[in-house]
């Protein structure tokens, strides 16, 4: 990894409230597993990308493929949040080699948005790694204009504890302009879990 100290990315502003009655991601259960599920799991997968990567890649580009879901499936990677027996997002989950934990492809579908599942995904994939000191993720930020979607995601990620250490670049045919992929770390130990309370009865 290299740099550190990165600026953040311009032109973010506030987040948008959440809708009202959202609380917290009511009713949604975390669990590892979605056999059985793999087209729907693909379908939220890409369909998140196409939102949050809007721009960044030419026309037909697709996130994951039923080969990946199935891939992440055998080696139980996959983290799947569940409302009403349906996934409504998730994300994959694996041990780096210096025994950091990482996560990654965390996506929860346009329609379940904004109601805290995405947070109560990535404290489900903190909690994986007790004996790890440090959690990863990497963003894909295109250079030049900022892009308001990845300036939001580097706002919370950094108030969940995220820190940017290093920025590599990403080479990929089908991306439409040159992108980086900034590298986040968080010390699971000095800063807090991220939080996940389930909302409180109605
Ligand atoms: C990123 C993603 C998983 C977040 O899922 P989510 O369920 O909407 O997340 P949450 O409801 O937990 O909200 C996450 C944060 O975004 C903010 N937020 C939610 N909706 C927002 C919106 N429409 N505009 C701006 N900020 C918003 C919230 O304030 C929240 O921050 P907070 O917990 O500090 O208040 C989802 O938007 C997604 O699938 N994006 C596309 C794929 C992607 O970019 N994945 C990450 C790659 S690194």
């Amino acid at each position: 990894m290299s740099g550190g100290g990165e600026q953040a990315p311009e032109g973010g502003g506030a987040p948008a409230p959440r809708a009202a009655g959202g609380g917290e991601a009511a009713g949604v259960q975390i669990a590892f597993g979605g056999e059985g599920f793999e087209d729907e799991l693909t379908a939220i997968i890409n369909a998140a990308y196409d939102a949050g990567e809007a721009g960044i890649w030419q026309a037909g580009w697709t996130r994951a493929g039923l080969a990946n879901i199935g891939y992440y499936l055998e080696h139980r990677e996959l983290v799947v949040a569940w409302l009403d027996g349906r996934p409504v997002g998730c994300v994959r989950v694996t041990r780096l080699e210096d025994g950091a934990g990482m996560f990654g492809m965390l996506s929860v579908s346009p329609e379940a948005g904004g109601q805290g599942v995405g947070r109560k995904l990535i404290a489900f994939a903190e909690a994986q790694f007790p004996d790890a000191e440090e959690m990863e993720l990497e963003l894909l930020v295109p250079r030049g204009a900022p892009h308001p979607a990845k300036v939001r995601l580097h706002e919370w990620y950094s108030r969940l504890g995220y820190v940017q250490t290093g920025r590599r670049d990403f080479a990929h045919p089908e991306l439409v302009a040159p992108a980086d992929l900034w590298v986040y770390r968080k010390n699971l130990r000095a800063t807090p879990a991220t939080p996940a309370p389930d909302r409180a009865p109605t």
